[in-house]
């Protein structure tokens, strides 16, 4: 499995992005939930009659040193990140790592909606910061 899972779009505050994404373009608000690893409020949405469908998640900042911060500093709000969903990211990672691609983190880490989560830096895949996401096991994710 390798399919878009979702696209992650920085933005300053959440209340002020929502409205486009869920009441113009009627996307499902799933959940708003806080990533504390990443410093990050996300609004998880998705298509609403398409269950598998990819994501759209809004990330709001909660620190000045979140990631998310720095993205809005340096380019101002938008496309922060892919993510791609795959079944078995350990696999992936170390498949990656033996290609000469190793992921940004040694291991795997817990994400939004209790994803397995990695990230490939931008320099390694043309210059789209990419997520490796693997869904919870039941399917318990969003
Ligand atoms: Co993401």
């Amino acid at each position: 499995m390798t399919a878009i899972d979702h696209l992650g779009i920085a933005v300053h505050k959440l209340a002020d992005a929502l409205p486009f994404w869920r009441d113009l373009l009627g996307m499902e608000l799933v959940a708003i939930e806080e990533v504390a690893s990443e410093k990050v409020r996300v609004a998880i949405l998705r298509p609403k009659d398409d269950a598998n469908g990819a994501r759209i998640e809004l990330l709001e900042p909660t620190a000045p040193d979140s990631p998310i911060a720095k993205h809005l500093e340096k380019r101002g709000p938008g496309l922060h990140h892919v993510a791609m969903k795959v079944d078995d990211i350990a696999a992936r990672m170390a498949g990656l790592a033996a290609a000469g691609n190793p992921a940004m983190d040694s291991a795997p880490r817990v994400g939004a909606g209790g994803c397995m989560v990695t990230f490939l830096h931008p320099k390694q895949t043309g210059g789209v910061l990419l997520e490796l996401s693997q869904p919870p096991a039941g399917g318990g994710g969003h």
